[in-house]
């Protein structure tokens, strides 16, 4: 399957990673970091993280790709508040509460995607338009003086750009570090791709432990020898930022045979770009398709993990469907599930036990000391 090339170019940014990915092995950070362990199992930093992160950044939703059409709608549960993510008449995206402005019941009960025209209370439908306006109750004469203007549901700050829907909890957030990640995504025509696969992961791990595990390419030939592990290089990674976001390329194992690096499919099938959207969510660019690993802290030693696959378009054929069934068989579940997570969750465990007061860092595991530290600096600010 060819390298779909929406984007004729890949961003400075992106070229620049690649030229030092030619220079081979990189370190990353200049000597050993370390991290007490606390950081991952207590309750009270658990909890100050949902307020302070949780509670004021912009959040990934979803991939714009989830609501292909216009007056489509979506439960959304996975940050602990009941919402709705949807998209009017016109296409524009709106975050709502899942929650009538009459007595409050859940308004859109089940999962996966609903036709939105119209959004009907189960209990005395009343009748919202999918921007959360409220359109009209049954026997209005019942509410005299009601105003309908002030019944709308309640409304999120929201935010599509470069393929990607965010939202954010509280009304003052600032989503200029979302801006800048879209140029990145355009160059991979993120905004057109088809939503192939989806799937929620229970991970016994704290939300950190599953992010670390993207922030670092020590591992892929031991942790992945016997799925990924053959694709790619050791150690031949190089990373930088944008905003708090990371942006990491890492060198597939035929990187420094022959590649053009001024031909963006040619540097496509050479190396794996990942982003780390702060705080909580990894995109993974394969040559040919995009992972979307988006992490919900449920509680400190329990995150659900929604991954999404990207593909260029439908299937159009069964060879089609099966080439990209194996795609999405080797990474959700050979590789992240069986690999990733499940290392996340041992991790976990161990930290859990108190045995050890920190966990150490060596130079290919930079991203994980600055992903931290950028915790500690949102936490303060
Ligand atoms: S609670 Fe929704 S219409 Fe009554
Ligand atoms: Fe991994």
């Amino acid at each position: 399957m060819d390298v779909p090339l929406l984007s004729t170019r890949p961003t400075p940014g992106q070229r620049a990673l690649a030229e030092r990915l030619a220079g081979g092995e990189e370190a990353l950070g200049a000597g050993l970091a370390r991290l007490p362990a606390s950081l991952y199992t207590d309750e009270g930093r658990f909890t100050v993280e949902q307020e302070r992160l949780f509670g004021r950044l912009p959040l990934l939703l979803a991939p714009s790709a989830l609501l292909p059409s216009p007056r489509q709608a979506t439960a959304h549960d996975a940050y602990g508040l009941p919402l709705i993510v949807s998209r009017d008449g016109n296409g524009r995206a709106h975050v709502l509460a899942n929650v009538c402005r009459h007595r409050g019941t859940r308004l859109i009960e089940q999962d996966g995607v609903v036709p939105a025209a119209r959004i009907v209370c189960p209990y005395h439908a009343w009748t919202y338009t999918p921007d959360g306006s409220l359109a009209a109750l049954p026997r209005p004469d019942c509410f005299p003086g009601l105003d309908k203007k002030d019944h709308a549901l309640r409304r999120f700050p929201v935010r599509e750009s470069g393929g990607l829907l965010w939202y954010a909890r509280s009304a003052d957030a600032d989503f200029s570090a979302v801006d800048a990640l879209a140029p990145d995504m355009d160059a991979f025509g993120l905004s057109s791709l088809h939503l192939y696969r989806r799937r929620t992961h229970d991970v016994a791990a704290n939300w950190k432990l599953i992010v670390d595990a993207f922030l670092e390419s020590y591992h892929v030939q031991r942790l992945h020898a016997a799925t990924i592990a053959p694709f790619f290089a050791d150690g031949i990674t190089a990373a930088d930022r944008i905003g708090p976001h990371q942006r990491a390329a890492v060198g597939r194992t035929d990187y420094l045979a022959k590649v053009n690096r001024d031909d963006w499919r040619q540097l496509r099938k050479a190396v794996t770009y990942t982003y780390h959207f702060f705080p909580n969510a990894i995109l993974i660019v394969s040559p040919d398709y995009v992972n979307l690993l988006t992490c919900y802290p449920q509680d400190v030693g329990r995150t659900l993990v929604e991954d999404v696959m990207l593909i260029p378009a439908p299937p159009q054929s069964e060879e089609e469907e099966r080439h990209w069934q194996k795609s999405w068989d080797l990474l959700d579940g050979g590789t992240f599930a069986a690999e990733d997570f499940r290392a996340a969750a041992l991790c976990h465990q161990g930290l859990a036990s108190g045995l050890i007061g920190d966990v150490t860092l060596g130079t290919l595991e930079h991203g994980l000391a600055d992903f931290h530290a950028m915790i500690e600096a949102a936490l303060e600010g």
